[in-house]
């Protein structure tokens, strides 16, 4: 009999941190990937406000809404049986008042089915993660990089470069880890800084482009797996390029229709394919 498949919980996060494990997460907006994902065994996979890039071809994450998370949300939940699925919100889901923070939040858990909740900003969102887990809601921080702040940092570019910006990035995420977050993701920051904040902090980081020295680390599936054919940023490490597989099967199956070699005639004619 096959084992039974037991979730990842917040609690295992954590014990992987005290442990020394390294925790590995991915992107995911669909229910086939997140099945595929799912088998490889990631701990845990989040469905990015980056489907605003990925998914939607938008330039940036700012145009994302609630209602297309909640939607991408569903899907991987029913895809994914074992990994932890966190769920970001989307800028100004959170911003505005706590309450709305607290509504959109539910959502994501109730509607999408997610186990927890992503969201950019330190001492600033503090008072918003506190109530969330409050109300039973998981809180993982984002510091560093912050997509959805890319017009006021004037494009992605690396932070905390500086002291002065290192210390301010450590204050944030004392605040975000005293405020009840289970976990920061530091994106975009000095290999140094990721270690000095993940050596300080009892709860788990996970970095992207961040360096070695997280508790974990994230990276946008298409990224990962060459299915982003326009630029991967510097940081990423392609460990397939399934972008150039598809593009060869799409043209050898165009080729083979044209010249009507499929479907062959004793190629499972009459069934529906589905
Ligand atoms: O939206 C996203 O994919 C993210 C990751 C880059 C961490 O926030």
């Amino acid at each position: 009999m096959a084992e039974p498949t037991r979730r990842v919980r917040i609690r295992d996060l954590q014990e992987k941190k005290q442990r020394g494990e390294r925790i590995a997460m991915l992107t995911v907006y669909d229910a086939t990937m997140a099945r595929l994902l799912d088998r490889a065994g990631m701990d845990a996979l989040l469905v990015g406000d980056s489907l605003g890039m990925v998914i939607e071809g938008q330039d940036s994450t700012l145009p994302v809404t609630l209602d297309a998370v909640v939607h991408h949300t569903k899907a991987v939940t029913r895809g994914a049986r074992r990994a932890l699925v966190i769920a970001d919100m989307p800028f100004l889901t959170y911003q505005l008042t706590v309450n709305e923070a607290v509504r959109s939040a539910g959502r994501l858990i109730q509607e999408g089915g997610a186990a927890a909740v992503k969201l950019e900003g330190g001492r600033a969102v503090g008072e918003v993660v506190a109530r969330l887990v409050e109300a039973g809601i998981p809180v993982m921080g984002h510091l560093g990089l912050l997509p959805q702040h890319v017009h006021q940092l004037s494009g992605y570019r690396m932070q905390a470069k500086s002291e002065p910006e290192a210390e301010q990035l450590v204050e944030d995420a004392r605040a975000l880890q005293a405020a009840g977050a289970f976990s920061i993701v530091l994106e975009s920051i000095p290999a140094e800084v990721a270690r000095r904040v993940t050596r300080e902090l009892s709860i788990p980081t996970i970095g992207i482009g961040a360096g070695p020295f997280c508790d974990g680390q994230v990276l946008v599936s298409y990224d990962a797996f060459g299915l982003n054919d326009e630029s991967v940023p510097p940081f990423v490490r392609q460990y397939a390029q399934l972008g150039e597989l598809m593009v060869e099967a799409a043209r050898t199956y165009a080729q083979e229709v044209r010249c009507g070699r499929f479907p062959a005639l004793d190629h499972g004619a009459g069934g529906s394919g589905k």
